[in-house]
């Protein structure tokens, strides 16, 4: 776990200095997320967000999903989902199953190129139902291409 804090450290800042600009949102140490009430969903990883209306704990997801964005993405992704340039603006992922399937790609195995971590791995650090909340609420902000 210490591992994973230090990389995330580590990376966060890589890209700070690469852009050559302050990071104004502080820390990407990773939050626990308390997924306390939401429908757990087992060590198999779903092809498509489980929590999407009509689900029952659609709500709920989205409660947590805000609050887990802006403490383990949102210093590299931008507040509110609003990236500064330097990453990728997670609103434009589509919402939908293709846009599923590119996130859970991307939460499991992270952005590492030439041995430079550019996201970990976030699915070694959050559970499942905490990465679905969070992409819950991403589908809230989203903007149409
Ligand atoms: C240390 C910085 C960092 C953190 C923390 C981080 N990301 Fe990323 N993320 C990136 C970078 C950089 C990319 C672009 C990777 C590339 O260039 O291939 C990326 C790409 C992505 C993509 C692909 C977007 C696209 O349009 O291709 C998704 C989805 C994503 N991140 C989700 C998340 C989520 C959800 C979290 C929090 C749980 C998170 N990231 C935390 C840096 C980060």
């Amino acid at each position: 776990m210490n591992h994973y804090k230090n990389l995330l450290k580590v990376s966060a800042l890589g890209l700070c200095l690469a852009a050559g600009q302050a990071f104004a949102h502080g820390d990407v140490t990773p939050q626990p997320v308390d997924t306390k009430g939401l429908e757990k969903l087992g060590d198999e990883w779903h092809e498509s967000n489980p929590y999407r209306e009509p689900h029952p704990d659609h709500d709920l997801a989205v409660r947590i999903g805000a609050s887990a964005y802006n403490q383990n993405c949102a210093a590299c992704h931008g507040l509110e989902g609003i990236s500064g340039g330097m990453t990728p603006d997670l609103r434009y992922l589509e919402v939908g199953d293709y846009g599923d399937e590119w996130y859970k790609e991307r939460v499991i195995n992270g952005a590492v190129r030439d041995g430079r971590v550019y996201m970990p791995k976030m699915a070694d650090i959050l559970s499942q139902e905490a990465l679905w909340a969070i992409r819950t609420w991403l589908e809230t902000v989203a903007v149409e291409q």
